[in-house]
């Protein structure tokens, strides 16, 4: 079914658009710490907040030149006064938080990773309630924007910034993420955007998702909306009660600060080149590649398995059933876990598509810090400038990586499956002993993680993997509806828990 326009009015744009072209982006973290306070501010946020609608002014499409979005945690739902009744009707997940002990250990979130180390949404750090995603054409833009909702989070009581935590991010001109790899390329489409596409229920609730279900909901008693200003719920489960549709329109962001280790994921591939004996940049750069699943240009490894061709570079279509082996892509390759197409073992090609398309994530991460090394070079695989580069890279001390954000109905089985029972699974694909070498999952050292890489005589395996990726802040967030975000500001009157305030 195609979303009416009705729907898109309703629906948060960061859902249906990357806002690609909206190079920069800012995250602000919020606190709440009155509810009446926070719930004034979530009303007047909601009449900035830009929804799915696409923009036309006498008929010409314009894009905006920035984009305002917002998330609100578990934590922030309690602190804006929204009832104990209605907080239990979220999934468990979400209700539970990120960083509660059993996601961490569905996440592989210890060592370094742990949430007790995170700058930002650990439990040693002040509590995030909401996360303001600002998207803008360019710096001024994004200044401007960013001074905007400062003022308003100022002028605002019982909200506030936490103080430093603003993160930048940004889409590079070369598109490339941190180590040097072309990102954001392979998404899967909305179906109720038009034409093919992974079923609607799967990214935005109120849908029918793979299983032809409606995701489950957030819902509303009829006493905490008098007034039914939330639809009212249309669920076959819920046939006797009278609620209001809280999720309707609505999503789930995951969002994971991920730092980066780019001199040391170049080192360790210049050194086990080295010591297949060779130093070669492009055997460096096709170890890198095979570990990723796509060149640096992005063209994926199963159609141009031998050498980049960037005239391949955003292809998504494509299949891995007739490489079962892994020859041209291997099976523990970062893309090829967290989407493993019509390969997914032992399950025959259609029954794999079927089953991976109820793990599928839209991905809306940005880079962060500034590059260490110039991503074009990795374009010449031949040069002896890029051995250079490649073998001379040092740690300069600076932050960089991805803000990771992605959309999924279900946290449970989108996300943490993804990374759970795919990357972080030293048997995906019948392997014995590899995890995803981009993921971030700290390794005991009694069980390391490897990389095998099959060639057409027997298969490369590398020594144990170190981390390049290690966990820094993280949240789990509602994506409301417009409706729903008026409704938590108050819009229906009666949201608290009787007792809660006053
Ligand atoms: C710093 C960490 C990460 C880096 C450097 C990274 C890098 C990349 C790159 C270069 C691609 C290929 C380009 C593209 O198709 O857009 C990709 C694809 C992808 N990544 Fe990551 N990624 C990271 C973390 C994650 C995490 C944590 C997840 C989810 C748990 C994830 C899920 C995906 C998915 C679903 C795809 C698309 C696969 C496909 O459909 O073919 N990535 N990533």
């Amino acid at each position: 079914m195609r979303l009416k326009n009705e729907a898109l009015d309703d629906i948060q744009g960061i859902i249906t658009s990357g806002y690609g072209h909206l190079p920069q982006a800012a995250y602000l973290f919020v606190m709440m710490s009155n509810a009446e306070g926070a719930r004034r501010w979530l009303a007047r946020l909601s009449t900035s907040i830009t929804s799915s609608r696409r923009w036309t002014v006498d008929g010409d499409s314009r894009k905006p030149r920035v984009a305002v979005n917002v998330g609100i945690t578990a934590e922030g739902l309690r602190a804006s006064g929204l009832s104990a009744d209605v907080l239990r009707t979220f999934p468990l997940e979400f209700q539970d938080g990120i960083t509660a002990p059993e996601r961490s250990r569905i996440l592989g979130d210890t060592g370094a990773s742990a949430p007790d180390e995170w700058e930002i949404g650990g439990p040693r750090t002040d509590p995030v309630h909401a996360m303001l995603l600002l998207f803008a054409a360019d710096e001024t833009a994004l200044t401007e924007i960013c001074s905007l909702h400062r003022d308003m989070l100022e002028s605002s009581d019982g909200v506030g910034e936490l103080p430093g935590s603003m993160q930048r991010g940004y889409r590079p001109e070369t598109a490339a993420e941190p180590f040097g790899f072309h990102d954001g390329i392979a998404q899967p489409r909305i179906a109720g955007l038009g034409g093919d596409g992974v079923p609607t229920g799967e990214f935005i609730l109120g849908y029918e998702n793979h299983y032809g279900l409606m995701p489950p909901t957030p819902v509303v008693p009829r006493e905490l909306d008098s007034a039914s200003f939330l639809p009212r719920l249309a669920s076959p489960y819920h046939a006797t009660k009278d609620l209001g549709d809280l999720g309707r329109h609505g999503s789930y962001l995951v969002y994971r600060k991920l730092q980066q280790d780019v001199a040391g994921f170049w080192q360790f591939m210049a050194r086990e080149a080295a010591r297949g004996g060779s130093t070669d940049p492009a055997r460096i750069v096709w170890l890198a590649s095979k570990c990723v699943g796509r060149w640096p240009s992005g063209a994926p490894l199963i159609l141009a398995p031998d050498r980049d061709d960037p005239r391949l570079a955003e292809r998504d279509d494509f299949f891995y059933a007739d490489d079962p082996d892994g020859v041209r892509c291997p099976l523990g390759a970062h893309v090829r876990r967290t989407n493993p197409r019509d390969a997914l073992k032992p399950y025959p090609s259609e029954q794999s598509l079927s089953m991976t398309e109820s793990h599928r994530l839209l991905r809306r991460g940005r880079a962060f810090g500034p590059p260490l090394f110039d991503a074009r070079v990795l374009g010449d695989a031949s040069g002896q400038d890029l051995l250079k580069t490649l073998t001379g890279l040092t740690d300069d001390g600076q932050q960089r990586g991805v803000h990771f954000f992605c959309i999924n109905a279900s946290l449970k089985s989108q996300f943490e499956f993804v990374q759970q029972a795919w990357c972080d699974n030293p048997r995906f694909g019948g392997l014995n002993d590899n995890m995803d070498p981009l993921t971030g999952t700290p390794c005991p050292a009694e069980t390391p993680s490897r990389m095998t890489i099959p060639e057409s005589q027997g298969s490369l395996r590398t020594q144990p993997l170190p981390r390049f990726v290690t966990v820094r802040a993280g949240a789990y967030c509602f994506v409301p509806s417009l409706t729903a975000l008026r409704f938590l500001g108050g819009g229906a009157g009666a949201l608290l828990h009787p007792g809660l305030e006053h």
